[in-house]
C-alpha cells in the first residue's frame, strides 16, 4: 500500500509519484472512462506507456501535483493542481466513474482547497471547465468560485476552439470566510 502525502480524518491523499502498480492502472482506467474523459481537455485514450511517461514526468515536476484519494479501503477519485506558482494554481478533479453523484466531488474539492490554501499557501485557485459541464460548475459555485469574464481567458482556451470554456477563480480570503460551511 502506498504512503499518503496527507491524511485528513479517514481520507488518505496519495501523491501520484507514490502509487502502486495497481493504483496506477486504476487511475488510468478512470481517466479513460467516457464519463470522465468527455470533460477533459485531452480526450484521447491514454495508453499504458503514455501513462507511465506522465507519471515519470511528475517526479521531476514542481508545478504539477496529482493525488489519488482513498477513504478507508475505498478509492474515491483524483485531485490535482497544475501550473503551481507561489501565489496560484489551476485545479482539476475527477471522481471514480462508478461513484459519481454521491457527494465525493464536494468532499474531495474541500480537501484539495485545504491543501492549496493551507498547506501550499496559495492566494488564489483557478480552473477551466467546459461551459456545458453543469455538474462541475454547480460544484465550484457551491464553493464560491466566481466566473471570470471571458476576455480574461488565457491562450489555452482559444486552443480548445470547438467547445466553450468557463474560467473560474476563488480567493483564499473567500475560502476562509466560508470554511465552516464546507
Ligand atoms: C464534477 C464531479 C467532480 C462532481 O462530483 P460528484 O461526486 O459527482 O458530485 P457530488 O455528488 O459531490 O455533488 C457536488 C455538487 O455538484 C453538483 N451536482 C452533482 N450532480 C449534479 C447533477 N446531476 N446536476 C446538477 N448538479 C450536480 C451539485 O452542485 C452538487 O452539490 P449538491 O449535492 O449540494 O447540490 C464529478 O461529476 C466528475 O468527476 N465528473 C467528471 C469529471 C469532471 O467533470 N471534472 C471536472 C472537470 S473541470
Amino acid at each position: 500500500m502506498s504512503n499518503p502525502e496527507y491524511v485528513f480524518e479517514n481520507l488518505k491523499i496519495i501523491n501520484f509519484i507514490n502509487l502502486s502498480a495497481e493504483e496506477k492502472e486504476k487511475v488510468r482506467k478512470w481517466r479513460n472512462h467516457p464519463k470522465i474523459k468527455q470533460w477533459m481537455n485531452h480526450r484521447k485514450t491514454i495508453s499504458f506507456v503514455e501513462h507511465q511517461q506522465f507519471l515519470t514526468s511528475l517526479e521531476m515536476s514542481k508545478n504539477n501535483k496529482y493525488w489519488l484519494v482513498k477513504q478507508k479501503e475505498q478509492y474515491l477519485g483524483v485531485i490535482y493542481f497544475t501550473d503551481i506558482t507561489s501565489l496560484t494554481a489551476e485545479l482539476g478533479i475527477y471522481i471514480s466513474p462508478d461513484q459519481l453523484g454521491h457527494g465525493y466531488g464536494s468532499l474531495l474539492l474541500k480537501y484539495l482547497l485545504k491543501i492549496g490554501f493551507e498547506k501550499i499557501g496559495l492566494k488564489n485557485i483557478k480552473l477551466e471547465v467546459f461551459s456545458d459541464n453543469t455538474k462541475a460548475i454547480n460544484l465550484y459555485q457551491k464553493f464560491h468560485f466566481k466566473i471570470m469574464p471571458t476576455n480574461d481567458l488565457p491562450n489555452k482556451a482559444s486552443v480548445v476552439k470547438k467547445r466553450k470554456l468557463t474560467k473560474m477563480t476563488l480567493e483564499s480570503i473567500l475560502w476562509k470566510k466560508y470554511i465552516n460551511n464546507y
